[in-house]
């Protein structure tokens, strides 16, 4: 039996991030992760960083190479009717997005992990949390063939959607909030310099399409596709010919390179209520998905994670356990209206099979407020940089 602090599941950006905020406070944790290293560093995700996650990321020292090689955008692009506009985020709302992949801030944060020589176990089976309404929880596991047992003072379930420890809550504790859409997104990253300079969200009478980058050499774009869209029917050529079409504009055409990888994903909105459970506190994808429009995955991960930082530490220095309660209500709040956004956001965007005329023009309309009325593009401004 070892012991320490916080026993966190999951080594995604919630995990990584939680543990190195905890380790600034001189608080001890342990980091589980059910993959290996090599895996966890080369899977793709979003890449839009609300200026609130990018500044947390510099202010706790993990930001220099997001200030090196991340791009500062003040603007996105919204194109519909064969028209490209643009939200001026920064005049708006006074704030910017920064452009850096989720898989670099992951790479960063477990150096930074590595290199305080506090516990980060890879490839570790069989994880398990017990205990959970006592004080004493405890996380077993199995590690290079070892049968493990970790206690702790508190759990932090950052295992993603489909880890094991919101399934670990007893049955009626729980409330879920769910809703799948009838369509996914066909993600591209392709070896060529970016055509566009800011993200473009696109809406096109044969779906959406999402333009975005990763670099100056590494562009990465979306389809709108069915949600379990067969990837052997997307040869590149057919993935490009659709791109053009959806996002060509007169005299303006995407520039065309190697695909280095590609896959489908589907969309779904999701909240779990509360996300706590005794000392099993829940952060990030293991208690809330949201569809990716509005780019709030990671965010509200980052968002999660400083908020129960500052709760276990509330909790360390006053010994009181009342401050435990305020973590779930926060956050829950923060993650509504992040899922309404993003919501909304993809109902705007995308076009759902069967579409009648009127649900078209009520699209049409939504699009053309956000464009035209200053007012409707602050909000919209308001909710993308982070709310
Ligand atoms: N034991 C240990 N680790 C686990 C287990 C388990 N039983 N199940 C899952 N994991 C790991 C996964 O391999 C993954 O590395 O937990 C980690 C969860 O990380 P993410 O899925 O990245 O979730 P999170 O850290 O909450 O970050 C949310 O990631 O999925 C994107 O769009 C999402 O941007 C958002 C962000
Ligand atoms: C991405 O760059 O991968 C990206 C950008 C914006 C989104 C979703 C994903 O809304």
């Amino acid at each position: 039996m070892t012991r320490t602090q916080v026993g966190i599941v999951g080594a995604g950006p919630a995990g990584l991030m939680l543990a190195h905020l905890l380790h600034l406070e001189g608080i001890d944790s342990v980091v589980l992760e059910d993959r290996s290293r090599e895996y966890v560093e080369a899977r793709i995700r979003a890449g839009v960083l609300e200026q609130g996650t990018s500044d947390l990321l510099v202010e706790t020292g993990v930001g220099e190479r997001m200030q090196r090689e991340g791009e500062v955008h003040a603007g996105i692009g919204i194109q519909f009717d064969g028209e490209r506009h643009r939200i001026d985020l920064e005049a708006l709302v006074g704030k910017s997005i920064v452009i850096y992949g989720q898989t670099e801030i992951v790479k960063d944060l477990i150096e930074a992990r590595l290199a305080t020589g506090r516990p980060l176990l890879f490839e570790v089976g069989e994880v398990a949390v017990h205990d959970l309404e006592t004080d004493r929880p405890r996380i077993t596991f199995v590690h290079e063939g070892a049968r493990q047992e970790l206690e702790c003072d508190v759990i932090a379930g950052c295992d993603g959607f489909h880890g094991v420890c919101r399934p670990s809550i007893p049955a009626g504790v729980l409330t879920e909030f769910s809703r799948e859409y009838p369509f996914g997104w066909l993600g591209v990253l392709a070896e060529v310099a970016p055509s566009i300079e800011e993200v473009t969200y696109c809406t096109h009478e044969r779906g959406f399409a999402l333009l975005s980058l990763r670099t100056r050499q590494l562009s990465r774009y979306y389809l709108q596709c069915a949600p379990d869209e067969e990837l052997a029917l997307w040869p590149d050529g057919r993935i490009w010919e659709e791109l053009q079409t959806r996002v060509g504009l007169e005299g303006w055409t995407l520039a065309e390179g190697p695909v280095l990888e590609k896959g489908v994903t589907g969309m779904r909105s999701f909240v779990a209520e509360p996300m706590r459970h005794g000392c099993l506190f829940l952060a990030g994808d293991a208690a809330h998905i949201v569809p990716p429009t509005g780019a709030k995955g990671l965010n509200l991960a980052i968002g999660d994670v400083r908020l129960l930082a500052e709760t276990i530490v509330d909790w360390y220095r006053s010994g009181d356990n009342a401050v435990l309660e305020r973590y779930s209500p926060e956050c829950l709040r923060r993650v509504w209206r992040a899922e309404h956004f993003s919501w909304w956001m993809t109902t705007m965007l995308h076009l759902p099979p069967g579409e009648d005329p009127f649900g078209y023009r009520l699209r049409q309309s939504q699009l053309r407020y956000v464009v035209g009325s200053r007012v409707a593009a602050t909000s919209l401004a308001e909710n993308y940089v982070g709310y």
